[in-house]
């Protein structure tokens, strides 16, 4: 998206509270990777869940907590967002900011590999927020797809990928990866899917059927 227009929309829609600013300038401090959603992304997962009245989330990919936060915030008091980080930094800092923001009680929080987590959990998740490493997400699609409700949502970040996702000369492992999984989202009969241009691309899609 045109840089202005996003802006536009997010000094509209999007507005940070002191909470949400404060975390995104601690993980910039922190020297984590400049890589975690954007607030116009943030309230637009925040609006499919809140639409689907969501109680239990999957991520794959915690980095600084931000995503997780604006996740948590959709669920009611008894939800539960479970997320995944394989950097024991990054889970540091993400257990931080859900602390501050008054959500730990909500957010279970796993150390691991997301390939060694996903086989130990339960399926029934209302939705799945697939932000990890991009090499692997051909089989985050087939773990996505088991653990997640019929009903529930598929949704995956950078969908775009920079570009790389119609970049036929960019042959490296993650490009590949993204290629994979929007191929796999488009062509599988069990899901209504698209992708929303926010940032780099987040791709959407409802599970219609088992
Ligand atoms: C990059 C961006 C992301 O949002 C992500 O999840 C992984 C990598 C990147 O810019 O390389
Ligand atoms: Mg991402």
């Amino acid at each position: 998206m045109d840089e202005r227009l996003q802006r536009y929309v997010t000094e509209l829609f999007a507005v940070e509270d002191p909470v949400l600013t404060a975390i995104r300038e601690r993980h910039t401090e922190a020297g984590l990777p400049p890589i975690h959603i954007s607030a116009d992304e943030g309230k637009l997962l925040l609006l499919l869940l809140r639409a689907l009245e969501a109680t239990t989330v999957l991520e794959l990919g915690s980095l600084g907590g931000y995503s997780g936060v604006w996740i948590a915030r959709a669920l009611p008091p008894h939800g539960r967002l479970t997320t995944i980080e394989r950097d024991p930094r990054h889970a540091a800092i993400a257990r931080q900011a859900f602390n501050e923001a008054g959500l730990s009680p909500r957010v279970r929080l796993i150390e691991g590999a997301a390939l060694d987590v996903l086989p130990t959990l339960a399926p029934g998740f209302d939705a799945i927020f697939v932000d990890a490493d991009k090499e692997p997400l051909a089989q985050y699609y087939d773990w996505s797809m088991r653990l997640l409700r019929p009903g529930g949502l598929l949704l995956c970040d950078n969908a775009f990928f920079h570009g790389a996702a119609v970049d036929p000369a960019d042959a490296t492992p993650a490009a590949q990866g993204v290629r994979a999984f929007n191929r796999l989202a488009a062509d599988d009969p069990r899901l209504v899917a698209t992708v929303v241009p926010v940032r780099d691309g987040l791709l959407i899609g409802l599970k219609v059927a088992e």
